[in-house]
């Protein structure tokens, strides 16, 4: 009997790619599909409808063929929109509403219920939705309610489920345990483990790549090193180009000549800081200043490289999904990506452009670049966006401002190094705030921008934490920035938790 897939429909949610994230966690392969690809699908072993923007009574909400759903005789998990849209299959109706449910929620599940087998009588579930279910369908059953007695969890029928609530975000507490339990009632679902994906990663790049050349842009970051030694690991004709723009952070370009030259790669450097610069002069939209940056560092890049056939990227599936606007995918368009930009775009189309890593999650291109050999202290670096220092610059980027975020930034990171805490935070890094303000310098009235400081924990980038850093710690730190660097005369510790913040401040 062929190993069946883990499918999971894509309603647009800004977590739906969690859920594949997830389901790989519990050892299961998964994958995200739009419903149109319903038709098309084969090897399938379980079935989850993911949540989304709209409401299921919009004029353009996405639907389903649920008689072709039914029809693979698989499990069935509908979570929050894909929920809704079940109960109205199944003969219930949905009630609109302009209030939001959002944040954490008790849910109590019905004893003997197999979805929720070890599952605590009251845990803690995350809740983003609008409308609410109203009335059920005859056979449909309650299996889980919330404090207010509300249903948030309904069997429709043998091994068809629906939640409100989502179980794939972190602070669904047992949401993990849920999702497992939902999968242990398929049959021979297919195996995920990282080693067997590097092989089929290899096979594929083989194919497709032939003997063509192999143009790669590398900044030293996890991902485009990662990206690198699977090439070399692949044995494709690699060049792994450099590109400068003078963004990086303090000695970040002796870094990372260094770092590959020790895992046994000779990177070309392109230095043209000063483009760069003029391209950004006057500009404070932080959106057009991706995309001049985007589009340059293509421009740049592609005249470095000559004839190259082909141009690997070493872009991830959160850079997929959140540059997602007017593709396939249904989810809301948050921010243009740097690896997303028009001109990318367009070579995607002619075929040029290769995303081995594109399905994969920060964590798991980390445990990749382990399976690869490539040393902890290169694939434990902190993630850096792609615009680099750019997005740390609210407002104009002038090389004033970008040396003074190197000098706090190398100071911060310093110090997380020495004291530890460094491999403890998921990101962390120093960006100027745009605003003078008057201080005591000496004894002098000074009057000077605030930098503000930034750590992190996440596992995926979609939700993020601020880090409790030791106060003792945060008080050295700060006063070796102020007593040290010219030109701040503050400086702030950023407690914003993603949503709704975001990591970067752009
Ligand atoms: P945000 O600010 O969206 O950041 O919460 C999430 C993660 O993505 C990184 N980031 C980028 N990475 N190109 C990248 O390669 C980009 O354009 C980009 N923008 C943000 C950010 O550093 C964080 O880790």
């Amino acid at each position: 009997m062929d190993l069946g897939q883990v499918v999971v429909i894509d309603f647009g949610s800004q977590y739906t790619q969690l859920i594949v994230r997830r389901v790989r966690e519990c050892g299961f392969f998964a994958k995200l599909y739009q419903p149109e690809d319903l038709d098309s699908l084969e090897n399938v072993g379980s079935i989850i409808l993911s949540g989304g923007p709209k409401s299921t009574s919009d004029s353009d909400a996405p639907d389903i063929d649920v008689e072709k759903l039914l029809s693979f005789g698989v499990p069935i998990l509908g979570v929050c929109y894909g929920m809704q849209l079940l109960n109205i299959k199944y003969g219930g109706n949905v009630k609109p509403s302009n209030k939001r449910e959002y944040g954490p929620a008790d849910m109590l599940p019905e004893a003997g219920c197999p979805l929720f087998e070890g599952v605590s009588k009251s845990s803690q579930v995350w809740m983003s939705h609008s409308d609410t279910v109203e009335n059920l369908g005859e056979s449909t059953q309650v299996i889980a309610r919330n404090a207010e007695n509300t249903p948030v969890g309904l069997q429709y029928a043998d091994n068809i489920f629906g939640i409100q609530f989502h179980p794939e975000v972190t602070h669904s507490h047992e949401g993990t345990q849920i999702l497992r339990n939902f999968l242990s009632l398929a049959d021979n679902l297919e195996p995920f483990q990282i080693g067997d994906f590097k092989n089929q990663l290899i096979a594929e790049i083989q194919e497709r790549v032939g003997t063509k050349q192999v143009v790669c842009g590398v900044s030293g970051g996890v991902d485009s090193t990662v990206l690198v030694a699977l090439l070399k690991e692949a044995d494709v004709d690699v060049r792994a180009i450099f590109v400068d723009h003078g963004l990086m952070r303090k000695n970040e370009g002796d870094e990372v000549r260094k770092n590959f030259k020790e895992i046994g790669i000779e990177i070309e450097t392109v230095e043209c800081s000063e483009l760069f610069l003029e391209k950004l002069e006057g500009v404070d939209d932080p959106e057009k200043k991706r995309v001049i940056i985007g589009n340059l560092f293509i421009d740049v890049f592609w005249d470095s490289v000559g004839d190259a056939e082909i141009l690997a990227q070493g872009t991830l599936y959160p850079d997929v999904i959140e540059s997602a606007s007017n593709d396939k995918s249904k989810a809301s368009k948050i921010k243009t990506h740097h690896n997303r930009v028009d001109r990318i775009l367009e070579l995607q189309k002619e075929g040029k452009i290769l995303e081995p890593l594109a399905e994969l999650f920060k964590d798991e291109v980390r445990e990749l670049g382990h399976e690869l050999g490539i040393p902890a202290d290169i694939f434990n670096r902190h993630p850096f966006p792609g615009p680099g220092l750019a997005v740390r610059c609210p407002g104009e980027v002038t090389k004033e401002r970008l040396d003074v975020i190197r000098d706090c930034d190398a100071i911060f990171i310093n110090k997380l190094k020495e004291s530890g805490w460094y491999d403890k935070v998921w990101q962390a890094y120093a960006c100027l705030i745009p605003v003078k303000t008057v201080g005591v310098k000496g004894d002098e009235r000074s009057y000077e921008w605030a930098i503000a400081l930034r750590a992190v924990i996440s596992e995926d980038a979609m939700t993020a934490d601020w880090v409790e850093l030791p106060p003792a710690l945060l008080r050295d730190i700060s006063n070796t920035i102020l007593n040290s660097v010219q030109k701040v005369n503050r400086c702030l510790y950023d407690i914003s938790t993603k949503p709704p913040a975001s990591i970067e401040w752009e």
